[in-house]
């Protein structure tokens, strides 16, 4: 039966094409999208009757960037427990407006996503957004560590990976039985490394961890190196370690590599384009509140290597919405995270060392990388601009400068220290499925038109 739906038609002229899977990075570039599908990339495509949308650079200037929808590897969404924080649905278009067109929600709502039932709940209720929300299960029930969940029926019920982020409390042993299990079931097991006593000790405490002030290089750097021994105990397994933060990590990363261990990482745009002190504290402070902490810039250029020499395979936001009321306390009692979904590009284009001629690379980080770390069996389609099939895939202008905050964000939270702060890099046009899901009106002025699939 036909079935009506909207598809973009139009020939974006004059872009840089960066497909890293087709091994294609070519300037110069009309692309020729016809009802939502690339139709040709081509150096000069005429077409009698469709709209151009003309993007050549000015004489020396760089010219926007075509490449696959990014994939974010982390993403905290707030929905069930805190939805004034962030919705799936707002976190959804915050993605898009970010130039992700997939992004994968950590199991730390409230109540977390610990039975395999949660899990068919969370992928039911995030159907039919814009963006395609992928979950992970909870490693362990409530994330407290103590008992795993049940791994096998987690994924069949639809987990792309487990992990308590947010949280470290498993042991070493279970971590390692949970690393068998999963490799059976092609699953990454995503870890959090911050070592939890070593934190609770630094500040003199009993309870959770999660907003202690106090954490150590130290404290994830040993985390990194208890994860990545359970691996070699396990024999099996792939070993994803989240939102690593200091120069002591890469270093084990590294070695571990060198092993030829299963081990990947993922560096998030903040703590790869923000160091301590800085130069000019937020207001208020908690802004700049997020776990693992902001280091010092040595930590901060160990990343930014590790990234651009591929040790680190993906760039992951760790988009963390919180009421304004939870970062308008004191320090110490502030909620720890911030967003990121909307500013990662141009945060890691403007600071974060990844502009110019690591641009090709950036892009990399953000598709194929993420989509190694999750693996086939996550479903998940290849980030590809392949010819004959829907477009899912961003457009951006790695020049145009904006202030962050200026025009209203799409997230429902803004707690970012990047309020105010010019950067550049503007994403353009997001489109899934041929759809679009972001857009420019200004600088992309199409329309998605009504076309029938037979
Ligand atoms: O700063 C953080 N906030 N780090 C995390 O790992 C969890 C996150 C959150 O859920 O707010």
């Amino acid at each position: 039966m036909a079935s009506p739906e909207h598809g973009v038609n139009a020939i974006l002229r004059g872009v840089r094409v960066i497909d890293p899977l087709g091994r294609l990075d070519a300037a110069g570039q009309d692309v020729w999208i016809d009802g939502g599908k690339i139709l040709a990339i081509y150096h000069h495509i005429e077409a009698a009757g469709v709209p151009i949308v003309d993007l050549t650079p000015t004489e020396g200037a760089d010219p926007c960037v075509l490449c696959p929808g990014f994939i974010d590897l982390h993403t905290h969404l707030r929905q069930p427990g805190d939805e004034a924080a962030e919705t799936l649905e707002s976190g959804s278009r915050a993605a898009a407006a970010g130039g992700f067109t997939h992004v994968v929600a950590m199991a730390n709502p409230s109540p977390p996503i610990d039975p395999p039932e949660r899990v068919a709940e969370a992928r039911l209720a995030a159907s039919n957004l814009p963006v395609s929300i992928l979950q992970v299960a909870a490693l362990t029930r409530g994330l407290d560590g103590a008992e795993l969940v049940d791994i096998r029926r987690c994924v069949e019920a639809g987990a792309v990976a487990l992990g308590d982020d947010g949280r470290n409390g498993v042991s070493p042993r279970q971590l390692a039985i949970a690393l068998a299990e999963t490799a059976h079931l092609s699953r990454a097991v995503f870890v959090h490394p911050e070592d939890e006593e070593m934190i609770a000790q630094a500040n003199a405490t009993q309870g959770p961890v999660t907003r202690s002030q106090i954490r150590p290089a130290e404290s994830e750097t040993r985390a990194v190196n208890l994860a990545i021994r359970a691996l070699s105990h396990a024999r099996s397994g792939h070993l994803h370690l989240q939102h690593l933060s200091s120069e002591g990590s890469v270093a084990s990363l590294r070695r571990a590599r060198q092993q030829g261990l299963t081990v990947s990482a993922e560096v998030t745009p903040h703590h790869l384009s923000m160091w301590l002190p800085m130069a000019e504290e937020p207001d208020p402070q908690s802004l700049r509140k997020v776990n693992p902490p902001l280091r010092a810039e040595r930590d901060r250029n160990a990343l930014v290597r590790a990234l651009r020499d591929g040790v680190i395979e993906a760039v992951a936001t760790d988009h963390a919405p919180h009421r304004a009321a939870e970062k308008s306390t004191a320090y110490e009692d502030a909620a720890p995270g911030m967003i990121g979904l909307e500013t990662a590009l141009a945060a890691c284009i403007t600071i974060g060392g990844m502009g110019g001629e690591w641009l090709a690379a950036l892009v990399e980080r953000l598709t194929v990388g993420p989509h190694r770390i999750l693996g086939p069996a996550s479903g998940v389609p290849e980030p590809r601009l392949r010819i004959g099939e829907s477009a899912t895939c961003t457009l951006f202008d790695p020049n145009t400068e904006w202030v962050v905050g200026a025009t209203p964000l799409q997230s429902l939270s803004r707690n970012t220290p990047l309020l105010g702060a010019t950067l550049r890099g503007t994403v353009l046009l997001t489109l899934a499925g041929g759809r679009v899901i972001h857009q420019n009106p200004a600088r992309v002025p199409i329309a998605s038109e009504l076309v029938t699939n037979a």
